[in-house]
């Protein structure tokens, strides 16, 4: 068996045995830990220590998430019975992947935002809509991802001429974040189909790239074991590990807090240098050309239903426009809730838990993007959000998504663009 392995490793035949995770999940139970005062939490600080955490808190209105392997269950068991901590448990973790995940089989030419998708698909669709759509949707290159993935920005103009102010929405930058991408999905589909979106694009251009790490989103559909993988899938010399953590990579305090310099870290790792990865260059490069027009920038990712803001990588400060970021942030957290929706929880995304390098920091504090924010979409089912419930929630987030148009509509764009708003008619 030794030897086999060996031979696998030397021709690189199995990054799964070579030096990478290779379990699956099935003997892990997901503990959710809910502190209740700061004692608990720095229990837990300690306790996680070394296990996979898939959600953290520093507050105490939400819970720390943990994978525990079978084998140390007891102990942490053990742990939390003597600090008197309220928690909650899913065993067999793993099983839950299949039943949840199971990818619809394709409907003959068929292609749903209600469903989750390989990138080669997702990939085709929007070359499909850019067809379909000629007058709104222009496609731009970006380029490779690091496993030769073509990357296409989709923007979305009624009126190209115009340097109407820009949203740039963008995607996935965590492979198994795969709702992140299904929203981003979405919201094109919506912006150039829906009639009464016009109003979303008077005045306004859209730019969206749906997923941005999309050999990490591939990896994280190749199997159970893979399914919660996170970082890109580059390759740092001298390691036998893959991969950065994309939104620590970012230039902007690059990795001061929350990161690991271990490439061999499954989640947090920042990479050996600022931009080490393609992907990250891509998005820079996107904010950088669009500078003067670009007014909001918003990075979706899961799970939590967070919506936070600069700084990310500190939560001793604020920035002093923290204000127009919070109330903005809180009405469209309102509109999301008055449709049906979850309660997103806006704050500093440092406050909620400091990590450096992320894109929010960057567009808010070296590009100059006026308004910044991650926001974290569903909660409940962790990564492995049902594919069944998409319908239900990516219009709540929508109405969220007319709030931000909205607001810069009002703030950046210019007259005669706004009296579009007020009589469509005299756009054409
Ligand atoms: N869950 C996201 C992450 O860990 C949150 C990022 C918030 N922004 C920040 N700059 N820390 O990447
Ligand atoms: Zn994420």
């Amino acid at each position: 068996m030794a030897k086999w392995i060996f031979v696998l490793c030397v021709l690189r035949l199995s990054e799964i045995v070579c030096g990478e995770i290779s379990q699956n999940y099935d003997n892990h139970t997901l503990v959710r830990l809910y502190p209740e005062n700061m004692k608990q939490l720095e229990v837990i600080e300690h306790m996680v220590l070394g296990l996979e955490v898939l959600k953290y808190t520093r507050g105490l209105n939400d819970s720390t998430d943990v994978l525990v392997p079978g084998d140390q269950m007891r102990s942490i068991q053990e742990m939390v019975e003597k600090a008197h901590l309220k928690y909650d448990a899913k065993e067999h973790y793993g099983r839950l992947f299949d039943n949840v995940n199971r990818v619809a089989k394709r409907r003959s030419g068929g292609f749903s935002v209600y469903e989750y998708h390989s990138y080669n698909a997702i990939r085709d669709h929007i070359e499909f809509l850019a067809k379909k759509y000629p007058d709104l949707i222009t496609l731009q290159t970006l380029g490779n991802s690091f496993q030769g993935r073509r990357m296409k920005l989709v923007k979305i103009s009624s009126n190209p001429n115009a340097s109407n102010p820009i949203i740039f929405v963008d995607a996935g930058i965590h492979g198994r974040e795969w709702v992140a991408p299904a929203m981003a999905l979405y919201l094109i589909e919506r912006l150039v189909s829906d009639p009464s979106a016009r109003s979303e694009l008077a005045g306004l251009d859209w730019y969206i790239l749906p997923v941005v790490n999309p050999d990490g989103y591939e990896y994280s559909r190749t199997s159970k074991a893979n399914r919660l993988w996170r970082k890109t899938r580059s390759k740092p010399s001298g390691y036998d590990c893959f991969g950065v953590d994309g939104n620590r990579n970012y230039d902007y305090k690059w990795a001061v807090s929350g990161v690991s310099k271990n490439p061999c870290d499954g989640e947090t790792y920042a990479g050996p240098k600022p931009f080490s990865e393609i992907e990250t260059q891509m998005v820079r490069n996107v904010m950088l050309e669009n500078q003067k027009r670009l007014k909001l920038y918003v990075s979706l990712h899961s799970y939590g239903n967070y919506l936070v803001y600069p700084w990310g990588y500190t939560g001793e400060i604020l920035p002093k426009e923290w204000r127009r970021l919070d109330t903005l942030a809180k009405n469209v957290a309102r509109a999301i809730y008055g449709a049906g929706g979850d309660h997103l929880t806006v704050m500093s995304a440092g406050k909620w838990y400091p990590a450096a390098g992320g894109s929010d920091d960057y567009a808010f504090g070296v590009v100059g993007v006026p308004y910044s924010y991650t926001m974290e979409l569903t909660k409940g089912y962790e990564f492995i959000f049902p594919e069944r419930l998409l319908k239900e929630v990516l219009p709540q987030y929508y109405i969220g998504f007319r709030v931000f148009a909205n607001q810069i509509k009002k703030e950046f764009s210019n007259r005669r663009e706004k009296s579009c708003l007020d009589d469509d008619s005299s756009c054409q």
